[in-house]
């Protein structure tokens, strides 16, 4: 569903919203202040070089990849586009240092750790070898802590994302966080479909905003047509955080849309569970079962098209994507509606 039609915003609209992404925008050497949130599978050489294209700031997802593939992952995309991108790692890969390394080796420029708290060791080899180190802060006293171990910048991303997610809303962390860092720019993510969303947080004190969903049913994007269907049809009220049947048994929280999957892993959490209270099998073991439950889920869903038993990590703004359009129309239109939204409010 699109909003109310507008006339295209005056130049002095975009000009406001140029101000505000200033920051943001000088940050990354973009022209606009919107990250490509790195996504398994998703966030490869295509979908970034053309985020990067389109004047966002496209960003690999690393994930499990070894270094040499990286390598191969940061060549393909500067084949593709001369315009600044960054690379996301997971902290916890057995090889940070190799993968920080490889980065710098291919002269990425911005670096962001996710999936935790980056080591000091790590944040210090990036910034000694030239790049910016991009941090998520899940707390404003983490936040402070990131920006005195070398973090350039941080992502406060809320509950309401794709993936991996926090117990807290964005708009909840926008409000802890925001009004007290000034030190480095912060960007927001979680939930963000519209230029106006975008543009309320960066009167908030943002310096940009990060989305993934939004870009998911890029045209350039290879996620499989049936993952892109499954999120053309989503609605906000089906991407939810994964259930955990049992505090005994902690289960890592993924936003994602509901399947059989979801359906069968609740299954498969009691069926352990009652295994485990029978004395069939110990606790270490019952909880790896679990934690083994979605290995791989992503991949079968994004790259394999098994919708049904793939992982459909999607955030709440999945009701906004309608269709799949070129990353250039996505992010011309989110910077359309900021544009229309400040125009708006000057002539009223
Ligand atoms: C399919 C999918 C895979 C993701 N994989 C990663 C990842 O590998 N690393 C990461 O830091 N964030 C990951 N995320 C989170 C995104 O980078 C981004 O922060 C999030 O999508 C923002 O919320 P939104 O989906 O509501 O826009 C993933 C999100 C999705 C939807």
């Amino acid at each position: 569903m699109d909003a109310l039609p507008q006339a295209t915003p005056p130049a002095e609209a975009f000009a406001r919203l140029d101000a505000l992404m200033a920051r943001g925008a000088a940050f990354f050497g973009t022209r606009y202040a919107i990250m490509g949130g790195a996504m398994s599978w998703v966030s490869e050489r295509n979908l970034v070089a053309a985020l990067s294209n389109a004047g966002a700031f496209g960003v690999i997802a690393c994930g499990a990849m070894e270094p040499d593939r990286l390598a191969q992952e940061i060549a393909g995309t500067q084949a593709l586009t001369e315009k600044p991108f960054g690379v996301n790692l997971i902290t916890m890969h057995p090889r940070l240092d190799q993968l920080v390394q490889t980065c710098l080796d291919h002269k990425v420029g911005h670096i962001v750790f996710a999936g935790g708290i980056p080591p000091g060791a790590a944040i210090k080899a990036a910034k000694d070898g030239g790049a910016k180190v991009v941090c998520f802060a899940p707390a404003l006293a983490l936040a402070k802590k990131l920006i005195r171990s070398g973090a350039d910048a941080l992502v406060i991303e809320g509950a309401e994302a794709g993936g991996h997610i926090g117990p807290v809303s964005l708009t909840v962390l926008a409000q802890e966080i925001l009004p007290f860092i000034r030190e480095v720019p912060v960007f927001v993510a979680g939930g963000i479909g519209r230029g106006e969303a975008i543009l309320s947080y960066l009167e908030m004190g943002a310096a940009g905003a990060q989305l993934g969903t939004r870009f998911v049913c890029a045209t350039e994007s290879i996620a499989h047509p049936n993952f892109k269907r499954a999120f053309i049809r989503g609605a906000a009220r089906d991407a939810l955080p994964t259930v955990q049947l049992d505090e005994r048994f902690p289960v890592i929280p993924v936003r994602a849309l509901q399947n059989e999957g979801t359906k069968r892993f609740l299954e498969h959490q009691a069926a352990t569970i009652r295994r485990f209270l029978a004395g069939e099998v110990e606790k270490a073991a019952a909880q790896l079962d679990i934690e083994h439950y979605w290995a791989g889920a992503l991949r079968r869903a994004v790259i394999d098209g098994d919708v049904e038993n793939g992982s459909l990590m999607a955030g709440q703004s999945v009701g906004m994507v309608t269709r799949e359009q070129p990353a250039v129309e996505i992010v011309q239109e989110l910077i359309t509606q900021a544009a229309a939204a400040i125009a708006a409010r000057q002539a009223a």
